[in-house]
């Protein structure tokens, strides 16, 4: 059965989008069978994996409403080989969100969308919009682990608290397997003093739940969305895309080593 990871973090502009889409394919490379879900109405998720979110007959909001398959709704992402799948978004997502609300077991909804398909991956990536809406929530319940991108910066912890309450009531309440995954430091220039200040900040309260692996700021990643591309086929030697690909090892290393401790 797949793992399945939100990555989330109320705050835009973290890297949550980047992280999911880079994670992705990384993964895909490594030969993990990879699904991405893109839960934002945004669908920059979609777009910056190539697929054109103004020209997509179905979506995520087909699927959490009802109103179509999971296959109907999914598109493949062919390379990097062997590809993913990918569960696109677009501005139809925000009705999904409304539509939600008069729906019985609304926070379930993708959690029983995707469970009949959770044996045909390895990783589920789900990458959330900047809230902590009903989208966010399916997210949660829906998940085993929360992956949450944070940029070192002054105002980096703030909100941290609020997103560690929500997965605390989530775990209380609707989903009692669901952990921190892991810290991920994003955008990282080491040269600030500052960054790395927060960065030690980090560690010093969630310590191993800190992943080692670094994402530095790099304007390949930046780049990349613009073409469609993950940053491993835009420019495989960037330092952005090698930090990607060594997250992706140190992910499914920490899989490996939890479900052997099981
Ligand atoms: N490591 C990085 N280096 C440089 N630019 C980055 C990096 N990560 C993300 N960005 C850029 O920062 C912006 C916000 O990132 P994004 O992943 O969309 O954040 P979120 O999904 O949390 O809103 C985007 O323009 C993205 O291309
Ligand atoms: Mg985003």
């Amino acid at each position: 059965m797949a793992r399945i990871i939100a990555i989330a973090n109320q705050k835009g502009g973290v890297g949550k989008t980047t992280t999911a889409v880079n994670l992705a394919a990384s993964l895909a490379s490594l030969k993990s069978r990879v699904l991405l879900i893109d839960m934002d109405p945004q669908g920059n998720a979609t777009m910056g994996c190539g697929v054109d979110k103004n020209n997509l007959e179905q979506t995520g909001c087909d699927l959490l409403l009802g109103e179509h398959g999971f296959d109907e709704c999914r598109v493949r992402v062919a390379e990097p080989t062997p590809g993913f799948d990918l569960l696109p978004s677009n501005s139809d997502m925000t009705a999904a969100e409304v539509g939600l609300m008069n729906t019985e077991q609304r926070e379930r909804r993708l959690a029983e969308a995707i469970a009949a398909v959770t044996d045909s991956y390895d990783i589920i990536l789900i990458d959330c919009p900047p809230s902590l809406n009903m989208l966010t929530l399916n997210s949660l319940v829906a998940a085993h682990g929360v992956l949450i991108p944070i940029q070192c910066e002054y105002y980096a912890l703030e909100g941290l608290s609020a997103l560690l309450d929500t997965i605390g009531q989530v775990q209380n309440s609707r989903n009692p397997e669901l952990k921190v995954e892991g810290i991920l430091r994003t955008m990282h220039d080491p040269r600030n003093n500052l960054a790395n200040q927060v960065s030690t900040q980090l560690i010093e309260h969630f310590s191993s739940q800190v992943y080692t692996t670094i994402i530095p700021r790099n304007v390949r990643l930046a780049e990349a969305p613009s073409h469609g591309l993950p940053a491993l086929l835009y420019d495989a030697n960037s330092r952005g895309s090698i930090a990607y690909q060594t997250l992706a090892s140190e992910l499914l290393g920490r899989t490996a080593r939890s479900s052997a401790a099981v």
